[in-house]
């Protein structure tokens, strides 16, 4: 894992009224091929102008991402992402409409000039307007589409503050606009929106609920991010049943040393690690308290689990990621 010491420049942005110099030099290191970590309402994205094949390469290395795991290109509307899109499927049309500004992703076919670095050579490109007005404002200032992937290091949990962003990434990146916390801290649900109606490639804060989306079982080989290893941290992680988590961290501690991110407060002998009161709230913090767990170096952390409604479905969805990477990597040994 790569956390080194960070010498990236962080400037602090207001979240609602960022400074219009600071947003205007970020979109000027972007046009000149640089990287700059921006916030979305997500997670922090790392973001490269999506037609420069020399700097979306460099996102690439800066992150360790495999090259063939495709990024999602930012716009500030529908309108400048148009020229990405063969053409633009009714219902494509209609999620955009409801849905952007917002957290989700749309997978069309894509224009044949978009970048097969971009597109990890799929005929196929996935498109976002984020809402945070960092973001929108750093998109319209750049003027053409953006590639961000979200701004951890490959392997990392994403990251929901520029502290993180620096911890993975430092120096790779020429700027880190510091808007704090992002609102919904987990990634963007991804919808193939190429047929009749939508298919869920990962789930986010839009729920399936509210896209009317096909259930589909078994393979997702249309989604090549499921393919990869997720995030393993070093200590392992436990999902118990709600109202659960503290008796199961007691259990625990009684031969380890183990963390609690849940609703009540930690038993004696356990590291309170987080505190939430729904699914919103562990959503927002999961990633930083497992990061926190890292750092304060427990054998266990056990985490509450939340009913799968509204944006539950997508934090346990990266939970039990977590948890069976974690799983997998003690039984493959050290690594
Ligand atoms: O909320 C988000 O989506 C954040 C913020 C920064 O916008 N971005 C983000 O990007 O999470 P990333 O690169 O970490 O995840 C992008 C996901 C991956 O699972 C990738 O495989 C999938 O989107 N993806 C990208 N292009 C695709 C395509 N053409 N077809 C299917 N899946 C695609
Ligand atoms: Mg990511």
């Amino acid at each position: 894992m790569s956390t080194h010491a960070s010498s990236a420049r962080v400037v602090r942005v207001d979240a609602t009224d960022p400074d219009p110099r600071v947003i205007a030099e970020a979109g000027l290191l972007l046009l000149g091929g640089r990287l700059v970590a921006f916030p979305t309402e997500t997670v922090y994205g790392l973001g490269a102008v999506a037609t420069d094949d020399a700097a979306v390469a460099t996102l690439f290395g800066a992150k360790g991402r495999p090259a063939d795991n495709p990024l999602i290109v930012h716009g500030a509307s529908l309108e400048m992402l148009l020229p990405l899109v063969a053409v633009l499927p009714p219902l494509a049309r209609s999620l955009a409409e409801r849905f952007w500004p917002g957290p989700l992703t749309l997978v069309v076919e894509a224009a044949p000039g978009v970048s097969p670095v971009v597109t990890a050579g799929l005929s196929t490109v996935a498109l976002r307007v984020p809402d945070h007005p960092v973001a929108r404002a750093l998109l319209q200032a750049v003027g053409t589409g953006v590639a961000a992937p979200s701004a951890n290091a490959s392997g990392r949990p994403s990251p929901t503050t520029a502290a993180h962003v620096a911890a993975d990434l430092g120096d790779a990146v020429a700027l880190i606009l510091d808007g704090g916390p992002c609102r919904v801290g987990v990634e963007s649900t991804v919808v193939d929106a190429r047929g009749d109606r939508p298919i869920v490639l990962r789930e986010g804060d839009v729920a399936r609920a509210d896209l009317d989306a096909v259930d589909v079982v078994g393979d997702l080989a249309a989604s090549p991010g499921t393919r990869h290893r997720h995030y393993a941290p070093s200590c392992r992680v436990v999902v118990a049943p709600p109202g659960r988590a503290g008796d199961t961290a007691a259990d625990l501690a009684r031969d380890a040393r183990v963390g609690l991110v849940a609703t009540t407060s930690a038993p004696e002998g356990v590291v309170e690690v987080g505190r939430f009161i729904d699914g919103a709230g562990l959503a927002a913090g999961l990633y930083a308290w497992l990061r926190a767990a890292e750092d304060v170096d427990v054998d266990v952390v056990v985490v509450e689990a939340v009913s799968t409604h509204g944006v539950g479905a997508a934090v346990m969805d990266r939970l039990h990621r977590a948890a069976t990477a974690t799983t997998r990597a003690q039984n493959e040994g050290p690594r």
